[in-house]
């Protein structure tokens, strides 16, 4: 460790260490352990990089320091760690004159931090190591890094480590990154650290994932590719489908590559109970966050390594129309195939024609019967409704299914309505991506998802209708967060949401609370991504009911499964006072 000879200074007698073999020192505001072995000074950071307890109550023997607390054990000379979890030590460089001890209490830096932090984040990762990561993300957000190096770097884990690829994990992740925008303060780190733990958590234990090459012929067009891919799916082909896909990046524009996958998409009916487009919509989203294109001398686009990892998904998924649910008593699956052999004169006959949405329209979604809400769909496209519009009416049906959710049902039934909003409004996020005719499809898929939730809803939980408050919206606030410490109040959440519309709060105030009391706890993927998709929702609203709405529907979500026993917050927390300095340990 190269150092300035100037910039030692002396803080001990040798005789002293050597009688007691250790002792601390304090020098520029921080608390620094001589050990005396073997013959040799040695001078490292009295807290112990994992969680802070004092390295001098520790254990020194044949070179190595082992902490007390939890028994992480460090080499001597440079304070490198055995034990990965718990950090390297920091050394500084001891010089010994006459019987005088000198130290550089502040040795020049080797790594910068932002270096330091990748790296431990990577080591995070691939150990699947919660405070590690927590640390990490803190690290860089501290070095001005913000959440893109946190995102890029658990993609390029993600999409590598997974044999069967994209899953929950990176989707939870691009899930925060959308969420990050969202929330305040602090919870922004606790988004990211939410996000790379859970890619961390998927991954643990999997073996590698091994991508496929696009093929060497560039001049493919995008109807030829488009077809392979189709077909490979189809049959369930992986590698052919991944090799396909990664000809149409590096063939085609982003358009034309989301159009390819979302039409392979919905082929068939509601894949995966609608986690495949939901996931595919994640993945498209986050490349948004990263860019198309890798940095630096990557070679491999980020939309390559992304797209790729999603194949499985399709080529694995269940298909809505195999199973009976969507055969009896009534064939939906027929119907909604029918549908599809309609599509191109339905389209046709709507070119040109600006659609108005009939008032009561996602009533006529929300019935008990799916040949009238075929009918509803079919005659809106023949009247010119675009994709994007009817995929947001039928986003508007399923918020409803979540928001009249009757807690008289099974508690696994929460996940139900979720699945349905969480793919009708991937369907309408892929509008936003590509016009591709195939997106109706979703929107016949979403509905009769819809459909078939339609007893979730009986009776339809009671919603607070607009009023009045003259309450401080900061107050209303505070309840709901303290609701989210009770179990079961899911309706007074509601209530609580729409007393803060009445009392004229800002609604992004409200968000930013719910984003806290999300973060902190241990939410499942499906709340997570049912908060984030009706914030999202929110954003689009048009009125002021559908955006109190696209709050109460995640407020009572949220409600129905909090409080959790919040170990992620815990270790964020560790991590946010180890950051600050502060004591974790009565006997430091
Ligand atoms: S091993 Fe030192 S504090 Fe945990």
């Amino acid at each position: 460790m190269a150092t300035e000879p100037d910039a030692m200074v002396p803080v001990a007698s040798l005789a002293d260490l050597e009688a007691e073999g250790r002792t601390v020192v304090a020098e520029n505001g921080r608390a620094i352990a001589l050990f005396y072995h073997e013959g040799e000074v040695y001078a490292v950071d009295n807290r112990c990089p994992h969680m802070g307890f004092p390295l001098t109550r520790g254990t020194v023997e044949e070179g190595v320091l082992t902490c007390h607390w939890h028994h992480a054990r460090f080499e001597l000379e440079e304070g490198d760690t055995f034990d990965p979890w718990a950090d390297d030590v920091q050394t500084f460089p001891v010089e010994v004159r006459g019987d005088e001890i000198f130290i550089d209490p502040d040795p020049p830096q080797t790594v910068p931090p932002n270096v330091h932090w990748r790296n431990r984040l990577a080591d995070g990762l691939h150990e699947n190591l919660n405070l590690v990561m927590a640390k990490a993300v803190i690290g860089l957000d501290e070095a001005g890094e913000g959440f893109h190096t946190p995102i890029e770097t658990a993609v390029n884990f993600g999409t590598k480590y997974r044999a069967s690829g994209w899953g929950r994990g990176l989707t939870t992740l691009g899930c925060m990154a959308n969420l990050y925008a969202e929330v305040g303060g602090r919870d922004k780190r606790r988004a990211m650290f939410m996000g790379v733990r859970d890619v961390a958590d998927d991954c643990a234990g999997e073996p590698p994932r091994f991508q496929q090459y696009a093929f060497d012929n560039r001049d493919l067009s995008k109807d030829r590719l488009k077809s392979w891919f189709r077909e490979s799916v189809e049959v369930r082909d992986a590698d052919g489908a991944e090799r396909c896909l990664l000809t149409a990046v590096a063939c085609l524009d982003p358009e034309e590559v989301a159009e390819i996958v979302f039409a392979a998409a919905t082929d068939s009916l509601y894949l995966n109970a609608g986690h495949t487009v939901d996931f595919l919509n994640k993945a498209f989203t986050t490349l948004d966050h990263i860019g198309w294109h890798g940095q630096g001398d990557d070679e491999d686009p980020n939309a390559a390594k992304v797209l790729a990892s999603t194949v499985e998904q399709l080529t694995d998924a269940t298909r809505s129309e195999e199973l009976s649910s969507w055969r009896n008593p009534v064939d939906i699956a027929d119907l909604v195939f029918d549908a599809h052999d309609r599509l191109p004169d339905l389209v046709a006959a709507g070119e040109g024609t600006e659609w108005n949405e009939p008032e009561g329209f996602v009533d006529e979604l929300l019935v008990d019967d799916p040949e009238h809400i075929i009918d509803a769909l079919t005659d809106a496209i023949r009247e010119g409704a675009t994709q994007t519009e009817l995929a947001d009416a039928v986003v508007r049906a399923a918020t409803r299914r979540v928001a009249w959710f009757a807690t008289n049902n099974e508690f696994a039934d929460w996940n139900t309505v979720h699945h349905t909003f969480s793919y009708a409004n991937a369907v309408y996020e892929a509008t936003q991506r590509t016009d591709a005719v195939e997106l109706y499809r979703g929107c016949f898929d979403a509905a009769m998802s819809v459909y078939l939730d339609r007893f979730l809803n009986s009776p339809q939980a009671p919603l607070p209708e607009p009023g009045e408050s003259d309450r401080d919206p900061a107050d209303i606030r505070e309840e709901l967060l303290a609701c989210f410490d009770e179990q079961g109040q899911v309706n007074r959440a509601a209530t609580l949401v729409s007393e803060h519309f009445d009392a004229g709060g800002d609604p992004e105030d409200l968000k930013r609370v719910m984003g806290r009391g999300l973060l902190r706890e241990d939410a499942n993927f499906h709340t997570l991504q049912n908060v984030e998709g009706h914030f999202a929702r929110f954003d689009e609203a048009a009125d002021d009911w559908e955006r109190r709405l696209c709050l109460m529907a995640p407020a009572r979500y949220m409600a129905a499964h909090f409080p959790t026993r919040r170990s992620n917050e815990q270790t964020f927390s560790i991590a946010t006072r180890l950051h600050r300095g502060e004591k974790l340990h009565e006997a430091e």
